[in-house]
């Protein structure tokens, strides 16, 4: 048996459960579970099998390159093994040819693929022979198509992000969507400091260090075997959070005592930052319609000993029917909307091939629904912040000047988008203060 054959089969069933419909981080949480794998093992298979969904379209292109048979015509099994395959070949330079075809071909040799061992061979061979005399695919002349295929993007989408941002930022962030992303942290105030938290993580090798622009965040500069694993976290010492999305809460200014919505909180990292910011000591209803993400909401409650926060699952566009108290009750309310998530596509290896016009259509009549149903709710000198982790501006600022002029009695005032970028490790992110005027 060749080295790796194992971690590539691993890789392999990933692509499958992913092309059936699982998300990627499930299909790898699924796979693993069959095996007992060491942490350098599952960082291969996490990179081998995350790489080759992002660059699905890319690979298909190689393929279509490399076999006399395009990706369209091929068994799945057989289209996401060659996957397996192409992505050592062409993207991950520590692995030599042989070592990837070889352990690539034994996959197909020891599972039902084994009829079909000696084209996946052949067609390896054949990549690699191209790739050595620099013979490449041949690509249109239309930069956005080029893109779409290099950087492995439904064209659809990247016309659309240059036409969001301008092509000088749309390829530095199709791009960002390719790289790894960032591992960052929320430190629990209520429980530790920044100092004390890296030092204790200092003590278990864990390298960290505290992100510049935030009061409680920190980043991992090294890979950890598993985050949850990582000192403290049952303890409650902190929260996964990236860092665009621990920007979000303290835009609300929310002080101890005060009545605070967040309209649709679960898995909770928002409320969870609420109480912390409020030192447990504030009026918080945490409002889902998932039951199952409720659930994993309250247990991170109890594990950061929080109090302050009180669950109810509901559709948050008829809270006020549900309690009519509700009306003009809060301070503060918080709309972390339900979004197309395009800021965390370096996150979501599989998103980019779900999303559709048609989806964000549907997410942006959603988000207006929430913003007419919820604004009722805030007391007249209260304030209400409307984000999304999404750079699509129907479903941000578009929205929102849309619906500060349909509402006469509020205004905007602020509103900020953060853009992935090469030079910027954290998630694309959108959010807009709004209040009543005076
Ligand atoms: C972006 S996620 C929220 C993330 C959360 N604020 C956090 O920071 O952990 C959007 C949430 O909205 C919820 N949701 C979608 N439609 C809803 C509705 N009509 N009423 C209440 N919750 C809704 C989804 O179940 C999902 O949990």
């Amino acid at each position: 048996m060749s080295i790796g054959y194992l971690q590539r089969k691993a890789a392999w069933e990933i692509l499958l459960k992913v092309s059936a419909g699982d998300f990627s981080d499930h299909a790898l949480e699924k796979v693993l579970r069959n095996y007992q794998f060491n942490p350098l093992d599952i960082a291969f298979i996490t990179e081998l099998s995350f790489g080759c969904i992002r660059y699905r379209k890319f690979l298909d292109l190689w393929t279509d390159h490399t076999s006399k048979i395009t990706h369209k015509k091929q068994p799945p099994k057989l289209r996401w093994l060659l996957h397996i395959g192409l992505y050592q070949l062409l993207k991950m330079d520590k692995i030599p040819f042989p070592a990837a075809i070889s352990s690539t071909v034994e996959v197909a040799k020891k599972t039902d693929l084994n009829g079909l061992a000696g084209t996946v061979n052949a067609i390896l061979r054949n990549a690699s022979r191209k790739l050595k005399q620099e013979s490449l695919p041949e690509l249109s002349s239309d930069r956005k198509e080029r893109i779409s295929y290099l950087e492995s993007f439904p064209l659809w989408l990247v016309n659309d992000i240059y036409k969001w941002v301008g092509t000088n930022d749309a390829e530095n962030i199709v791009k960002a969507f390719n790289k790894k992303p960032s591992i960052d942290l929320r430190i629990n105030k209520l429980k530790t400091d920044l100092d004390q938290f890296l030092k204790l993580l200092y003590e278990n090798k864990i390298n960290a260090e505290p992100i510049k622009e935030l009061n409680n965040g920190i980043t991992l500069k090294s890979n950890p075997r598993s985050i949850k694993n990582l000192p403290g976290y049952s303890d409650g010492l902190w929260t996964i959070q990236d860092r665009s999305s621990q920007w979000v809460a303290p835009l609300l200014n929310p002080k101890e005592g005060e009545k605070i919505l967040d309209a649709c909180a679960a898995p909770g990292s928002k409320s969870t930052h609420l109480a912390e910011l409020t030192n447990d000591s504030a009026e918080i209803l945490a409002v889902d319609r998932s039951q199952r993400r409720l659930k994993i909401l309250q247990s991170n409650l109890d594990r950061l000993s929080l109090k302050s926060v009180t669950i109810m699952k509901a559709d948050a566009t008829s809270l006020s029917e549900l309690n009519p108290k509700f009306i003009s009750y809060f301070d503060k309310i918080l709309i972390d909307a339900p979004c197309s998530g395009i800021g965390t596509l370096s996150r979501n290896p599989d998103s980019r091939w779900s999303l559709s016009k048609e989806k964000i259509k549907c997410l942006t009549l959603l988000q207006e629904k929430l913003l007419d149903n919820i604004f009722p709710l805030l007391k007249k000198n209260g304030t209400l912040v409307y984000s999304t982790c999404t750079i699509c501006p129907d479903e941000n600022n578009l929205l929102i000047e849309r619906f500060i002029k349909k509402n006469k009695v509020l205004k905007l005032d602020s509103q900020r988008q953060i853009l992935p970028s090469l030079d910027f490790p954290g998630d694309g992110f959108y959010a807009a203060i709004i209040s009543y005027k005076s």
